[in-house]
């Protein structure tokens, strides 16, 4: 007998459905408290991300404030004990380009702010003078909010707790251009390694966002090379004319 695709189809979303409402019934560590704030959606409108456990609503308005109630006094992975204080994010809540870095450094835990040690002075000099925007004209933030002792790459449970964060400022700000910084935030956002000196200034896509992957300014530092200023500069223009 001939399969019927829109039955198969029916059969799927109907499973979907009650996956859907047992996990959201069970509650989650990993997804935030509140998230998604009322009104609730219709079944319909919830759309499951089965690689990061977040739940993207189509019809929310998510601010930032709601996210970082959500966020709050954050217990949910073995990076808190070791902050000065949660790095949320920074910038515009409306801002056209959104920027994710990797994790706060030592500057960044004592601020309270991301990119605002070594790599935050070039980055805001990319933005300002590269781009020619104020740094408050853009939002900027990273893949987890608490800095990793010693300034090492996040742990994969630091990144699976984060992850909804992220995934939910993005939500909020609705940019029309996302850069990812490095390798970790772009291989993170487009859900496959990359490598960075590769992906970079090619054109993806997050959730329909479009996304330039460039390198990160501690990268620049460390090679300060004129090719690789070059490269960041050409994708950032990308960015800028893209976000226009
Ligand atoms: N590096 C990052 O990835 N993020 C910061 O906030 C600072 C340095």
């Amino acid at each position: 007998m001939k399969s019927d695709p829109l039955h198969e189809l029916r059969g799927v979303l109907a499973s979907s459905k009650v996956w859907l409402r047992e996990w959201i019934g069970e509650g989650s560590d990993v997804l935030p408290r509140h998230l998604p704030t009322a009104p609730r959606p219709s079944d319909d409108e919830l759309v499951p991300d089965r690689t990061t456990r977040s739940i993207v609503t189509a019809a929310e308005t998510l601010t930032l404030e709601a996210v970082r109630d959500d966020l709050g006094d954050c217990q949910r992975c073995g990076l808190c004990a070791g902050r000065t204080q949660i790095v949320f994010g920074d910038g515009n809540p409306d801002a056209k380009i959104l920027f994710v870095g990797e994790g706060p450094g030592e500057q960044e835990d004592l601020r309270g702010l991301p990119f605002v040690g070594r790599a935050g002075e070039l980055l805001t000099q990319m933005i300002e003078k590269g781009m020619g925007l104020s740094r408050s004209e853009v939002y900027i933030c990273n893949i987890v909010k608490c800095r990793p002792p010693g300034n090492r790459t996040p742990l994969p449970d630091e990144v699976a707790a984060c992850r909804p964060f992220l995934d939910a400022q993005i939500q909020a700000v609705k940019p029309r251009v996302i850069v990812t910084l490095g390798r970790p935030a772009a291989s993170l956002l487009l859900g496959e390694e990359v490598a960075i000196t590769r992906a970079r200034g090619t054109w993806r896509e997050y959730r329909g966002i479009p996304l330039m992957p460039t390198l990160h300014p501690a990268y620049v530092l460390r090679k300060y090379t004129a090719e690789n200023r070059r490269n960041v500069w050409t994708d950032l223009q990308a960015a800028l004319t893209r976000a226009r």
